[in-house]
């Protein structure tokens, strides 16, 4: 097993953890897009490792396209303010989309992508979230119809989830040391 990174306190899950994961949501994802030729929408940068390990695990023809919408900037906290930083490619008027997004923290971005493709005439839209952030005392904007796993109300790295750009490779996902955010 490799060494920890120096900046993260906790593995909350190994990438033996992940494939497992993967590999489920897979199947469901399988089960239910089987005969409809969904277009697989990858909300970028975050969820690049995880759709490129999701699409191989859904055996059906599936299209793909990428999003990439900034509500963040180099902080911890969702601002509530989304901005579409590269759009669809594809015409989705008709079609099933599902959109993958690395992690789900209050919803807002995911739910203001849903309400903008829905508007544009998808047929349907669903969400596949690897992870959800449990958070005391707050509901989610939105409920991911596939969810790879909860984590704690911590900022978490790796697997393509970074903090100012930092530790997307990591391969496994970990918590990051609050004293290199605060
Ligand atoms: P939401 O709009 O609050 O749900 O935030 C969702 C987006 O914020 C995700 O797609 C991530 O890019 C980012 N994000 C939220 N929580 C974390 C975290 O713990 N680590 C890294 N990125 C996060
Ligand atoms: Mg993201």
């Amino acid at each position: 097993m490799e060494a920890l990174h120096p900046d993260v306190s906790e593995v909350v899950l190994s990438e033996q953890d992940i494939k497992d994961i993967v590999a489920r949501m897979g199947k469901e994802i399988t089960a239910d897009y089987k005969d409809k030729n969904p277009l697989v929408v990858a909300v970028l940068k975050g969820a690049v490792v995880f759709t490129a390990d999701i699409m191989r695990a859904i055996d059906c023809p599936i299209a793909i396209d990428f999003m990439a919408v900034s509500s963040y900037g180099d902080g911890v906290k969702s601002s509530g303010v989304v901005r579409i930083v590269k759009d669809l490619d594809t015409k989705i008027e008709g079609r099933d989309v599902l959109i993958v997004e690395d992690i789900l923290d209050s919803g807002l971005t995911l739910s203001y992508l849903i309400r903008m493709l829905e508007a544009r005439g998808a047929k349907s839209v669903n969400v596949a979230a690897f992870l959800v952030k449990d958070v005391a005392g707050k509901k989610p904007a939105v409920h991911p119809h596939y969810v790879g796993s909860h984590v704690p109300d911590e900022f978490i790295v790796g697997y393509g989830l970074d903090y100012a750009e930092r530790y997307r490779n990591l391969p496994y996902i970990g918590i990051l040391k609050p004293e290199v955010y605060s």
